[in-house]
């Protein structure tokens, strides 16, 4: 798979993408990906990227100008990539939409700063505008990191089959979330493991683990719930 960063800050990278398992999928040529500085597509003496909103506003705004000539600079390398826009006006992540990502050949991830883009960038290129969540960050880098690390292991051959196969935890069309795991030691500070994992019977762990998962994603939706309806 292939995936383009497209930022302003691109050092912000380094050690992410170098890390064991994003280092070892690109080494083994199963992630293709590359970084575009979008300050290399300004013009003038001082690569000027951002300007002041008309009709006033804290902050700076990115120009439409050098942002579409990035993307379509980019785009012109065959096959043109998924084009995603971050942003905390998009649509919201989770992993329905980190699957819909893996399943595209190429991506291009378009990282804004400042205060956001020009709209005009929306409105010429179209992206798919995603959000990581309802908080607003310094710009999209970190957010682009979240889905390069939730798509890459979902890339064939970047996990162990043993690991990857874990993620098709489902509930009646709902994701589960983990329940709860144990190494050693059997018993820590008075805690013990719960003595069906020592059993040995395989269906009664498995019928457990599904039991724990129902259960703990039940009491983190009613907490998520709960939260949502705080004024
Ligand atoms: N840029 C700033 N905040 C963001 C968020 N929550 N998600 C994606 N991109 C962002």
């Amino acid at each position: 798979m292939r995936i383009d960063i497209l930022t302003l800050f691109p050092e912000m990278f380094t050690g992410f993408l170098d890390g064991s398992l994003l280092g070892a999928a690109r080494a083994s040529g199963l992630l293709d990906i590359r970084i575009v500085n979008i300050r290399d597509f300004a013009e003038g003496v001082h690569r000027q990227v951002d300007d002041r909103p008309f009709g006033g506003g804290p902050g700076m705004l990115l120009m439409p100008g050098p942002v579409v000539d990035c993307v379509e600079s980019v785009q012109t390398s065959a096959p043109a990539g998924h084009l995603v826009m971050l942003t905390p006006g998009g649509r919201r992540l989770d992993q329905s939409v980190v699957e819909e990502l893996s399943r595209q050949g190429r991506i291009v991830l378009l990282c804004g700063r400042y205060e956001g883009f020009d709209e005009r960038v929306s409105e010429t290129l179209q992206p798919d505008e995603i959000s990581i969540g309802d908080y607003v960050l310094s710009g999209g880098e970190v957010a682009a990191m979240v889905i390069i690390d939730a798509v890459a292991r979902l890339v064939p051959g970047v996990l162990g089959d043993e690991e990857s196969a874990r993620q098709d935890s489902f509930s009646g069309g709902e994701r589960l979330v983990e329940g709860p795991q144990y190494t050693r030691p059997r018993e820590f500070r008075g805690l013990h493991v719960p003595d069906v994992l020592l059993s040995g019977d395989h269906a009664r762990i498995a019928k457990w683990r599904h039991q724990q998962a129902v259960e703990k994603t039940q009491r983190r939706n009613q907490v998520n719930h709960s939260q949502r309806s705080i004024p």
